[in-house]
């Protein structure tokens, strides 16, 4: 059993480390994923792989609230981060309001929103009323129909200058780390580099802080599509199809249920 960590543990980690943040969205996974991960992430990604939708945008508060309720419930030691969902935070009062109503509902550690620059004033507000947040820089999936798209950023100069201007407004504002999506490698690394809170990477290559991954998305469950930085460390998809399948194959043939699963 690892011990959880605290923002200092965290921050502490940056040189030391890298950590291991991973996406859990129900207390049967987060209590798996408990003794391992460093940081379990409640991300509004949950609205793709468990709600079905096409992207993040129409997660509601009420849902992260219960989301998180259930990681919470089975991770017990890891630093919990939940995401604030689109909408919830459009000026700095709005996102206090929503993210005390989170913190009140939730024993969650953290929350995070999606912005840079753009979102310092809320940060620092937050985090000036006693709510940690952590940062989301770079590919911001909440803006996928803003953009016209995921675009992966960090592509020219202009917006690698973008990223470390982002980056150290975040810090600056009080977020005690930061995640950073869809970059390319180079660029996170002097992101990563410019800023002294740990900058965890996902689609950002290896020079950075810390990886985060959605676990549907590593454990090879979600089979819509698979960008180009997930790694699928279990088959998970055709696991549960061949379990499933035999399963059905036995009640079919009547071999379940046999003497030893029956009172
Ligand atoms: O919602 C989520 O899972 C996230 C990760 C992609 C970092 O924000």
């Amino acid at each position: 059993m690892t011990k959880k960590l605290s923002i200092t543990s965290i921050q502490k980690a940056k040189g030391d480390r890298p950590l291991t943040m991973i996406t859990a969205y129900d207390a049967l996974f987060a209590k798996l994923f408990d003794p391992i991960a460093d940081i379990i992430l409640v991300g509004d990604s949950l609205n793709m792989s468990f709600g079905g939708k096409k992207d993040t945008l129409s997660a509601t508060l009420d849902q992260m609230i219960y989301h998180t309720q259930a990681v919470c419930n089975g991770a017990q030691n890891s630093f919990v981060i939940a995401d604030m969902p689109f909408g919830t935070y459009p000026t700095a009062e709005k996102a206090l309001e929503n993210a005390t109503r989170l913190f009140q509902e939730c024993p969650a550690d953290a929350v995070k929103i999606e912005g840079g620059q753009n979102k310092a004033e809320t940060i620092r507000h937050l985090v000036d009323n006693g709510i940690a947040v952590c940062g989301h820089i770079g590919l911001l999936p909440q803006s996928v129909r803003g953009e016209g798209g995921y675009k992966v950023k960090g592509k020219n100069e202009e917006e690698a200058k973008a990223l470390i201007t982002d980056a150290l407004a975040v810090e600056q504002a009080g977020a005690f780390c930061m995640v950073i999506e869809g970059v390319k490698a180079e660029v996170a690394m002097h992101v990563a580099r410019a800023v002294k809170v740990p900058v965890i990477g996902i689609g950002a290559g290896n020079s950075v802080d810390g990886q985060v991954l959605v676990f549907s998305d590593m454990l090879g469950l979600f089979e819509a599509f698979t960008p180009k930085f997930v790694k699928k460390y279990l088959n998970g998809a055709e696991l549960v199809k061949e379990a499933v399948q035999n399963y059905k194959d036995e009640v079919e043939s009547r071999r379940f249920p046999d003497e030893i699963h029956t009172y």
